[in-house]
């Protein structure tokens, strides 16, 4: 798969490990928006091209992807998911989709009919210990449940999560 990303942020910096963990998916084009950051993504992950500002624009019309990550602010993702859909380009979004409502109801109508595969990052559904959880209550194994009662924390942005500009 020729894969693009956008945001060569802290949460970029780890889709692009991903990708370059998967023998499927080639890296072809990376943007951002300040040269010095894309420029060291694209430096330690092999990327070609480089695309700056609005250039991401060109980046979803040009450059025949398979797939693109978009790793923007979030008040960003929904105009990208657009122009990525038009563009018929499958893609991981990171959370949350949209802003507003608004946004979501043009997101999913465009998505309608189109073929591709429009996915977000919520990967703690992944964690082999929730579709378990989620098994034994389907199951009513452990009956009826009135009260969830659900605890997450962690002490804040992880070492791992810098992004490539910060290292
Ligand atoms: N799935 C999860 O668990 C998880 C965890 C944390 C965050 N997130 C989500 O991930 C997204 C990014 O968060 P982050 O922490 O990675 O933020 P970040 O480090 O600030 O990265 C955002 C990136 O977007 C780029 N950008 C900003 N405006 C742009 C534009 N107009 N065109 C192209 N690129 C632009 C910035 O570029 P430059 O650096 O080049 O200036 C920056 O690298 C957010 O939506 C957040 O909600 C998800």
């Amino acid at each position: 798969m020729r894969v693009g990303l956008i945001g060569a942020g802290a949460v970029g910096t780890i889709h692009l490990e991903g990708y370059q963990k998967n023998p499927n998916c080639e890296l072809v084009a990376i943007a951002s928006r300040t040269f010095k950051h894309a420029k060291k993504a694209a430096d330690k992950f092999n990327i070609p091209k480089v695309y700056l500002g609005e250039e991401w624009l060109n980046m979803l019309r040009n450059e025949n992807l398979d797939v693109v990550s978009i790793c923007t602010p979030n008040f960003l993702h929904a105009s990208m998911t657009i122009e990525a859909i038009d563009n018929n380009i499958n893609i991981l979004c990171e959370k949350p989709i949209c802003v507003s409502n608004k946004q979501l109801i043009e997101v999913e109508k465009r998505l309608k009919n189109k073929g591709i595969i429009f996915f977000t990052s919520f990967q703690k559904r992944y964690i082999s210990f929730l579709p378990l959880i989620k098994k034994i209550i389907a199951n009513e194994i452990i009956g009826k449940l009135l009260l969830v009662d659900y605890h997450f924390s962690h002490y804040g942005p992880y070492k791992s999560w810098q992004a490539i500009s910060e290292e």
